[in-house]
């Protein structure tokens, strides 16, 4: 596949402290397969070039989120990139259809190891828990959300198991679409905003902006 058609949007605001997504980043972007993004490299003052996002996602056939997970969620930058890029009237809601038919793929790590996010420990919930804001942003948008790969435990993961992390993940960009797990995967749920769901001022304002 194009590079162009395989985006990564990496987000760590301390990405020089990392070692997972540091690691995950600079093999995605060796590998030739993806446009790899720094988010908090470009937009170091939150400034959002709100255009040239768009302009990459037409392009892009598979997008991916790849960062930390901060307070079970993502971190600021990240869902501020959803806030501004992802509008109303060109991602979802009347003539929004802009991102529709493409893939949306979280690649993600927790500090937590696995056996933490269960009823009986101390992250309460397993991880998919988590996952429904992210799965329902894709769907609102008619994107596919493909299944997660995560890192947990990362800050005791040794160093073959995370070159083993960052093989599949480099492995996934050079080989999609043709993963196993895509197989009998579902289309996306029609998710269609309709016009009375917001003031027609507000629809109107939207609308204009996005022009
Ligand atoms: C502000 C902040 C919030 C965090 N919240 C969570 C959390 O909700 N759940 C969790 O398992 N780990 C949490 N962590 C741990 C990070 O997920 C972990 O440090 C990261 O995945 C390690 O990746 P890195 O080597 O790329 O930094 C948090 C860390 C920070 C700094």
């Amino acid at each position: 596949m194009n590079p162009s058609e395989v985006l990564v949007l990496t987000a760590h605001p301390q990405m020089e402290q990392s070692r997972v997504n540091r690691t995950l980043y600079k093999a995605a972007k060796k590998s030739g397969h993806a446009t790899v993004r720094d988010l908090y490299r470009l937009y170091p003052d939150y400034l959002i070039d709100i255009e040239a996002e768009r302009a990459l996602l037409l392009q892009a056939k598979l997008v991916v989120w790849q960062h930390p997970i901060h307070w079970y969620s993502m971190p600021p930058l990240m869902k501020l990139w959803v806030d501004e890029v992802l509008g109303f009237g060109w991602a979802y809601g009347p003539d929004g259809h802009a991102l529709r038919g493409k893939d949306l793929w979280l690649v993600s790590s927790t500090g937590g190891p696995d056996d933490s996010y269960r009823p009986d420990s101390y992250n309460r919930y397993h991880f998919d828990a988590f996952l429904p804001p992210y799965e329902q942003t894709a769907a609102l948008c008619g994107m596919r959300f493909l299944p997660p790969l995560v890192l947990h435990g990362a800050h005791r993961v040794g160093a073959d198991e995370l070159q083993v992390h960052a093989d599949t993940f480099v492995q996934h960009l050079g080989s999609y679409p043709n993963w196993p797990e895509l197989a009998g995967l579902d289309d996306c749920i029609d998710c269609e905003v309709p016009e009375s769901a917001r003031p027609a001022d507000a629809v109107e304002a939207a609308l204009v902006e996005s022009a």
